[in-house]
């Protein structure tokens, strides 16, 4: 089975990468490496277990290229997170939608079958219930939301109409080794750093907002299964169904960590959102994924390569 990995020397593509060469998978990655690192995949590259394309989605003639004798594409390839599409708007629609128009392009024009795609729960937009199932209504209410809804838009529509089939995965907040700080990092990272440099860690609000994290070894699994499942082409939300507080979340870090750095709180940013996790029932049910990376073991992992890889 030959896969193509868009955006595989990224945190979550290296893990989908890494978890791809155990199950002898033929490993093609494309990648511009604009945000992602080499080295998170250079031990199979050097082995010859991936063949790495530094290639632009944007450039249709290099996507075709790499799609050559593909069966299965993963594609995370992406402009990622809100603060990164306000700043850049049609860089992120360039990548976000036009990328995946050229990768389905480049699938229906090589016999490329299936899909799959890594969405976001920032598609959802505003969150007007406590659990967000795949019906939460879809207010995507950045630039980065709205590309990731309408990639999934273009996918569904060539699945109707091609044949190729194209799962979505909607991920929450994913966390997990290969995930380096950057300006427009996510929490985990950020107090990763902080806890290393013994400065105390902010949060803005009270602590009291929520978030559901997943692992990205979960979410490499999830890929997996969507690639092989009997059911064609469908969306799921890929959370793990429990939420901690970001309070919870710098206590326990500083206490995994053994370093007590304190936090300072800062005002309230508005467009964050205060609770948010995922029903991931449809995603157990019909994929039989279920999260298997329990938080305090997997943010213990985390700190142990953060401390290892970024101090
Ligand atoms: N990290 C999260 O919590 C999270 C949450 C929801 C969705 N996602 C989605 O998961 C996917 C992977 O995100 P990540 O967190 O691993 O981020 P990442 O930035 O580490 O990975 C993105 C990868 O895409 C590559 N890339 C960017 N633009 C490219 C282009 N034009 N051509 C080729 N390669 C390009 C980057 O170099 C990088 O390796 C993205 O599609 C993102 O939208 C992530």
């Amino acid at each position: 089975m030959r896969a193509l990995v868009t955006g595989g020397s990224g945190f979550i593509g290296s893990n989908v990468v890494k978890l791809l060469i155990g199950e002898g998978y033929n490993v093609r990655v494309l990648d511009n490496l604009s945000s992602g690192y080499i080295e998170n995949i250079a031990e199979y590259v050097n082995a010859k277990k991936v063949e790495f394309i530094k290639g632009d989605i944007t450039h249709y003639p290099e996507v075709e290229a790499a799609m050559a004798n593909v069966d299965v594409v993963f594609h995370l390839a992406a402009s990622v997170g809100r603060q990164r599409s306000l700043d850049n708007p049609q860089l992120d629609s360039e990548i976000n939608l036009i990328g995946t128009v050229n990768v389905l392009e480049a699938m229906r024009k090589c016999g490329a079958k299936r899909i799959v795609y890594s969405s976001s729960a920032a598609m959802f937009g505003e969150l007007v219930t406590p659990t967000i199932d795949e019906n939460h209504p879809q207010n995507a209410d950045s630039p980065y939301g709205v590309s990731k809804l309408a990639a999934e838009k273009m996918i569904l529509a060539y699945s109707g109409i091609y044949d190729i089939t194209g799962v979505c995965l909607r991920y929450f907040n994913i966390y997990g080794v290969n995930q380096r700080f950057d300006l427009y990092g996510n929490v985990i990272p950020i107090f990763a750093k902080r806890i290393f440099a013994g400065e105390p860690i902010t949060i803005y609000g009270d602590g009291s907002q929520t978030r559901d994290f997943v692992n990205a070894k979960d979410v490499a699994i999830a890929n997996l299964l969507a690639s092989k499942s009997e059911n064609g082409t469908d969306v799921y939300n890929l959370g793990s169904g429990e939420s901690v507080t970001i309070n919870w979340l710098a206590e326990k870090m500083q206490e995994i960590a053994g370093i007590n750095v304190g936090i300072v709180y800062a005002p309230e940013r508005p467009a964050d959102v205060k609770h948010c996790k995922a029903n991931a029932d449809k995603t157990a049910r019909v994929l039989g994924f279920k999260a298997s990376v329990g938080l305090e073991e997997g943010l213990k992992s985390y700190l142990d390569w953060y401390k290892q890889n970024c101090v």
